[in-house]
């Protein structure tokens, strides 16, 4: 026990965080613990991201920490103490006010996954509210804040009340952590992302679930990706993620389930934060590519069979096929859009959305079938193209990426276009062409298309 009590008691972390008890675990000694493989305690994790979040612990300590961390991984309790511990950095929301059952859908991180978009609406149009704490853009892959900001004054800063209060209206909201809620998450999100901690199995699973399970949702679907795209590499680690947050929800009582998804090739046929919007309100309007649409089904599906809304997987995808082809899901998106002060005539005119200076295609050298499109290539040109951050402050640019992106199993003549890049800067489009010379792969023998949905987790 590190913690010495200002009365000379010991005490527990809540206790000492909100009494003002004193520390006496230097971080440095922790973050030496952690590197050296010894298992930390529940007293050493709560005050080290105490001091993270009220500033004592800085930036530099926390990235050591978190390198630390990723080189020598953490049991599974220690994985519980760090989420429990970012989880009370800020406020835990009850929202059990609200009648209706409350769930919410998480992605570890993927190219073209802007399957939150379509998400949020179309359950919500189920009668199942949606309370949607997003991230940003994290190393390579796309963020859901970034994808919405693209949208002319779309608000992803709300206060807890004004985010209560857009839930019990129109029933879904997407917005970031604030200084409120899991503020020791969004800090340590942001710096893992620039200092090479991302693929992490602990702190993936810690800072999803203590923004999930701050939010106050009742259960939980996770899309854990898997492939060249993805944290996770290989089937084997997904799974390993997936069970480890399955466990944390459980342990919470957040009945959790997973889905390990393909993130081989990029999601849809765009990747890019404006260019992702059109896709996804083509989806929502009925006409977007069939990939993300069966992907978002899956996993409302699983939302609201979850929540005692549907008994089965063919009911569920009868009753969320219904909301997209009556336009409803579509109306519910416009509905947030503009509580959340965006402009919902951006979204019925989707050319107004900002757009790049410079478009060009990227055309194919030869006729066959497309085997491959490297997920990791294209979101690494889309990051040079400047759609992602280089450092934590960084502006991004939301008209820049890749859209008309070829999919494996198709075939292409020569000279066919296999994707069309969108730039403001000469220079980076030479970049990106570079990085994506080798991206697709094409050949004589017919690739099948792969499968979406390689495993499901639960309890
Ligand atoms: N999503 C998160 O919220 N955190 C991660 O670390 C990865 C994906």
């Amino acid at each position: 026990m590190y913690l010495i009590a200002q009365n000379g008691q010991l005490n527990s972390f809540d206790i000492y965080h909100k009494r003002g008890y004193l520390a006496c675990m230097l971080p440095q000694w922790i973050i030496e613990k952690k590197r050296d493989g010894v298992e930390l305690s529940e007293e050493e994790i709560h005050s080290l991201i105490a001091g993270y979040t009220d500033g004592t612990v800085p930036d530099y300590q926390m990235s050591a920490f978190a390198m630390a961390v990723f080189m020598r991984g953490m049991t599974f309790a220690e994985t519980a103490f760090l989420t429990d511990a970012m989880m009370k950095s800020g406020d835990i929301l009850d929202i059990s006010h609200i009648s209706k059952p409350k769930a919410d859908k998480h992605s570890t991180g993927g190219i073209g996954d802007k399957v939150s978009l379509v998400l949020a609406p179309l359950v919500a149009c189920c009668g199942v509210v949606v309370p949607m704490l997003s991230g940003r853009g994290l190393g390579i892959t796309g963020g859901t804040l970034d994808k919405l900001e693209s949208i002319p004054g779309y608000r992803t800063n709300l206060s807890t009340r004004e985010f209560l209060k857009i839930l019990q209206k129109c029933g879904c909201s997407i917005m970031g952590q604030t200084a409120e809620l899991a503020p020791a998450d969004k800090k340590l999100y942001a710096l893992r992302d620039v200092t090479g901690t991302v693929p992490s199995i602990p702190l993936i699973a810690a800072s999803i679930m203590s923004k999930k399970l701050a939010e106050g949702t009742d259960v939980l679907t996770l899309d854990v990706k898997c492939g060249k795209g993805a944290f996770m590499k290989t089937l084997e680690q997904a799974r390993e993620l997936a069970r480890t947050i399955v466990e944390i929800g459980a342990r919470s009582n957040t009945p959790t389930n997973a889905l390990v998804t393909d993130m081989n090739q990029p999601l849809g046929r765009t990747v890019g934060n404006a260019l992702e919007v059109v896709e996804a309100v083509e989806t929502l309007r009925g006409n977007g590519s069939t990939d993300l649409l069966e992907e978002t089904i899956e996993l409302s599906a699983e939302m609201l069979i979850l929540t005692g809304t549907c008994h089965s997987k063919g009911e569920a995808a009868v009753l969320l096929k219904k909301q997209i082809d009556s336009g409803a899901a579509y109306e519910k998106f416009k509905e947030m859009i503009t509580l959340h002060g965006g402009s919902p005539q951006a979204i019925d005119k989707t050319s107004t959305l900002p757009s790049a200076s410079i478009q060009t295609f990227f055309s194919s050298p030869k006729a066959g079938y497309i085997v491959e499109v490297n997920a990791e290539q294209v979101g690494r040109a889309c990051i040079v193209l400047g759609a992602g951050r280089k450092a934590v402050d960084e502006d991004i640019d939301h008209a820049v990426g890749i859209s008309k992106i070829v999919k494996v199993g198709e075939w292409v003549e020569r000279d066919q276009p296999l994707m069309l890049i969108h730039a403001n800067d000469q220079t980076r489009l030479n970049n990106a062409v570079a990085l994506l010379k080798d991206a697709v792969q094409i050949s004589d023998k017919e690739a099948g298309v792969p499968s979406l949905i390689l495993d499901r987790i639960s309890i």
